[in-house]
């Protein structure tokens, strides 16, 4: 079932059609992964480690943001990253926070710098509950978007690492079964980011991304790459339609 939506996703991509299938099997976000007690943390704000970055974010969104930015209750960005740019880029909400705090002189920082994972933490729960909604762009950015969605689907399926394993062939192959006292969930990226236990600190979806190459001894892509930009574009297509339910809590 899911080989079939993977070649249909990339036939589609590659003609360039607007619409996508309807997956025929269940969606599971990762929330449904977490043990009772990471769940009974996840849904207590007050014992949530995410809530305190949440809170950073709104401060900073206030201090620097709002300039520009002044209806805080539309800013549903979250759901519609990535994007391809003004400079024909392809880029995630984490990029986008990057380039408005160059905007106002602030140094160009990674993707996993503390003060954009607050605000990229803070627009995610400002987001939270609604759809995930990565549509194709209008006319001259369609063809990157389509080229960018097709790598994406490409690498997905790519066999990697010394395991010699592709992200389908534990992400939709082996979902529910336990991996190192991991239950694998389906990797619809709805959570991000993320506060990993492990981590002890809230970390970006180029973070865990760069996890599951590092887990099967593959070569790892650099933070803010365009691989992880385009695994993420068809990660986010895949999941089409599912709420965001980040920041969120993981082992
Ligand atoms: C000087 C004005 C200005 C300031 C200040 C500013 N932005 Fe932006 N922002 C923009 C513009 C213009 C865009 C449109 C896209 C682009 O040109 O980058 C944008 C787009 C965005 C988007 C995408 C919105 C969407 O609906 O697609 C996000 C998210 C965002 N900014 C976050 C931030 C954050 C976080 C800060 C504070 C660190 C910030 N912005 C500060 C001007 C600003
Ligand atoms: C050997 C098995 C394995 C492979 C191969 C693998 N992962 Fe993972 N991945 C995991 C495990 C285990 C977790 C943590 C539990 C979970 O959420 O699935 C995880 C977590 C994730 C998550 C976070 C899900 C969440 O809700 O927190 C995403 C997204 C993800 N992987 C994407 C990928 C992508 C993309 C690839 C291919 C580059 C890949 N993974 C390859 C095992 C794997």
């Amino acid at each position: 079932m899911a080989w079939i939506f993977f070649l249909r996703l990339t036939a589609l991509a590659a003609a360039a059609t607007l619409t996508l299938p309807c997956l025929a099997q269940k969606r599971q976000s990762g929330l449904e992964f977490l043990t009772p007690q990471l769940l009974a943390m996840q849904v207590d704000a007050d014992r949530n480690p995410a809530t305190l970055w949440i809170e950073q974010g709104r401060e900073q969104w206030r201090g620097q943001c709002q300039s520009c930015h002044a209806d805080e209750s539309a800013m549903d960005a979250a759901t519609r990253f990535p994007v391809i740019s003004g400079q024909g880029r392809l880029i995630n909400l984490e990029d986008q926070i990057n380039v408005c705090r160059q905007r106002i002189g602030q140094t160009a920082v990674s993707t996993e710098d503390a003060q954009t994972l607050a605000l990229s933490a803070w627009l995610h729960s400002k987001a939270k509950g609604r759809p995930i909604q990565v549509e194709p762009p209008s006319a001259e950015a369609s063809q990157p978007w389509n080229e960018a969605l097709a790598k994406g689907a490409a690498q997905y399926t790519q066999r990697i690492g010394r395991m010699n394993l592709a992200c389908v062939h534990c992400h939709d192959g082996k979902v529910g079964k336990n991996l190192r006292a991991e239950v694998i969930s389906p990797a619809h990226p709805t959570g991000f980011p993320v506060y990993r236990l492990s981590w002890q600190t809230l970390g970006s979806i180029d973070r865990r991304l760069r996890a599951c190459y590092s887990g099967v001894q593959a070569s790892v892509p650099a933070s803010g790459s365009a691989e992880l930009r385009q695994l993420e574009l068809f990660l986010k297509v895949r999941a089409n339609g599912m709420p965001l339910d980040g920041p969120s809590v993981r082992r």
